[in-house]
């Protein structure tokens, strides 16, 4: 069975690899030619342990080659990206001209037995959409499309595993779709199991999951606000309360970032904004959260003209994502008020990052005053240097 993955990053190219890796033979492609001569030239362009290894392996075998050309296929995985925008009103719209577009693609080459499946997150009733722009490209009748969406859950930095041992939704539009997808998902599966279901039920478990972490997150958030008030540690109360069998609070930070956590709960508060009341407040909570951050770090400096050094700016620690990140969002807010800010991200290769100064772990430390805002391994290695400066630990990395 031949495979297309269209959209090789930091979700199609592990999906691609872990498919090759289960026996398929499996082409990558990707609108972005120089994804395409980075991987033709036996390099990964992102940042995920054991992704080179396995890659190397897979290409090696020969299940696994990359085209700028979309041809022909059994099969066509769709990991392309859904972000959101803002319209004139500033109300948050999901951007699905990503998916229209490799859906027209796809369906330019579709056969009638052929299978796409939607790997990316996307709102209610975009699997139909895609259905119905297959159909228009390939004069397939809509209702003999075989489309399935299956979203992705894994987690960066811990890919390769969950990969295989998450367990799998596969929201399929016809029963035929619901077969063929889950017997792939089958093959590659170590110990996840598949569960099948039809398509709008999929959509909105997948924005359901990531809305649920948004929630609790927002949770954590406001009590930081309210413990820094009350003069308590935040992160000893949470671990307290966690003691309780039945209670799980994660962890409060300086907001939330990334391409799914912070972006996915739009996607239901587009369709049903009289409605999703929780989910509104959840995102208001934590998209305020760089702004207090922000005032905190200014009433603490000592002079207006001091330094500030952020230490980390990717979303989360240990990854190279710097998509809706609110480490960069606190220092823009700083920057506006008129703060020097420098800042660390030892995972962006770039001096500059979105005009913060990105400098070496030696240079920052140099800055009058620190704030903390992810835990990468380079910082928790070296508490000691960061202790001797004033900081502000927004992830209670330092205890
Ligand atoms: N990154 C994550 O941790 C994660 C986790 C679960 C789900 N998701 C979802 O997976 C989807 C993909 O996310 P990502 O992080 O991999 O995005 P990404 O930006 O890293 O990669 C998307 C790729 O798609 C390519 N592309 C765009 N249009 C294309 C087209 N028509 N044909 C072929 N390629 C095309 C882009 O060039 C890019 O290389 C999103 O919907 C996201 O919400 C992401």
């Amino acid at each position: 069975m031949k495979i297309t993955v269209m959209g090789l990053g930091y979700i199609g190219l592990p999906t691609a690899i872990t498919l090759a890796e289960a026996g398929f033979e499996v082409c990558g492609f990707d609108v972005n030619k120089k994804t395409i001569e980075t991987l033709q030239g036996g390099h990964i362009h992102i940042v995920e342990p054991g992704l080179q290894e396995a890659f190397e392996k897979a290409v090696a075998h020969g299940h696994l080659h990359f085209s700028e050309e979309l041809g022909k296929s059994d099969v066509f995985y769709i990991s392309v990206p859904t972000p959101f925008f803002k319209d004139e009103n500033g109300s948050h719209k999901a951007d699905l001209r990503f998916v229209e577009s490799a859906g027209r693609m796809a369906g330019k080459v579709l056969e009638p037995s052929n299978l796409v499946i939607l790997e990316s997150t996307v709102p209610p009733h975009t699997s139909e959409m895609l259905a119905r722009v297959l159909s228009e490209e390939s004069g397939i009748p809509m209702n003999e499309i075989h489309v399935a969406h299956c979203p992705e859950r894994v987690i960066p930095g811990n890919m390769m595993y969950e990969l295989k041992n998450n367990d799998r939704i596969v929201g399929a539009r016809t029963p035929e779709a619901a077969e063929m997808a889950a017997s792939i998902y089958e093959k590659v599966l170590e110990k996840g199991v598949v569960h099948k279901t039809d398509d709008l039920t999929a959509e909105m478990c997948k924005l359901t999951e990531n809305t649920f972490r948004d929630v609790n997150i927002a949770y954590a958030n406001e009590l930081s606000v309210i413990c820094d008030k009350m003069g308590i540690d935040v992160f000893e109360l949470i671990k307290l309360a966690n003691c309780h069998p039945r209670v799980n609070i994660l962890t409060p930070g300086v907001g939330v970032g990334g391409h799914c956590i912070a972006v996915d709960p739009w996607f239901i508060y587009e369709q049903f904004p009289a409605e999703a009341k929780v989910i509104l407040a959840a995102r208001e909570r934590n998209e305020n959260k760089p702004h207090f951050v922000a005032d905190k770090v200014v009433a603490k400096m000592k002079k207006v003209t001091d330094t500030v050094g952020v230490l980390g700016l990717s979303y989360k620690p240990d990854v190279d994502d710097l998509r809706e990140s609110p480490s960069i969002e606190l220092c823009h807010i700083l920057q506006e008020k008129g703060v020097k800010v420098i800042a660390c991200e030892p995972f962006a290769k770039d001096t500059e990052v979105q005009n913060i100064p990105n400098v070496s772990f030696e240079e920052v430390l140099k800055a009058d005053y620190l704030v903390i805002t992810l835990g990468h391994t380079l910082f928790k290695e070296n508490k000691d240097k960061i202790a001797e400066k004033p900081y502000f630990d927004c992830v209670g990395m330092m205890e």
